[in-house]
């Protein structure tokens, strides 16, 4: 087998490898969010992304009762007049389960 061969075996390998994560993104109607909007099961819209924040939502520093007004809703408009997007990355990144789908 050659470097060439070599190399390649290799880069197939490596892609066959590749399996879907829990990373992977799944897309949501804004109909499906707005059935989560209690403070147990809590979603909103930032923009494009669909978050779940229920176990955010006693960490917020905005208290509890910020983020309930927009439960199951879009929040995109009232969250820009109030924080930078990379708040979401630094204080919950993990609550992002997806994408608006409509
Ligand atoms: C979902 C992810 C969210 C994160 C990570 C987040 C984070 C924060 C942080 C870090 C602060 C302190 C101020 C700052 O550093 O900017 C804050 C304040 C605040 N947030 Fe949020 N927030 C989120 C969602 C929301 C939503 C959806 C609302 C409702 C529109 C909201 C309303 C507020 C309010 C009213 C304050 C207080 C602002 C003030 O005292 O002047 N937040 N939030």
């Amino acid at each position: 087998m050659n470097r060439l061969d070599t190399l390649s075996s290799h880069l197939t390998a490596n892609v066959n490898s590749i399996v879907p994560c829990a990373a992977v993104q799944r897309g949501y109607t804004r109909a499906e969010v707005a059935k989560h909007k209690t403070e147990k099961d809590c979603w909103v819209i930032i923009d494009k992304m669909v978050l779940d924040v229920t176990t955010f939502l006693p960490d917020h520093p905005g208290g509890k009762k910020a983020i309930m007004l927009f439960a199951g809703k879009d929040a995109t408009e009232e969250f820009d007049m109030l924080h930078k997007r990379e708040v979401i990355q630094k204080y919950t990144p993990n609550s992002i389960i997806g994408t608006l789908s409509d």
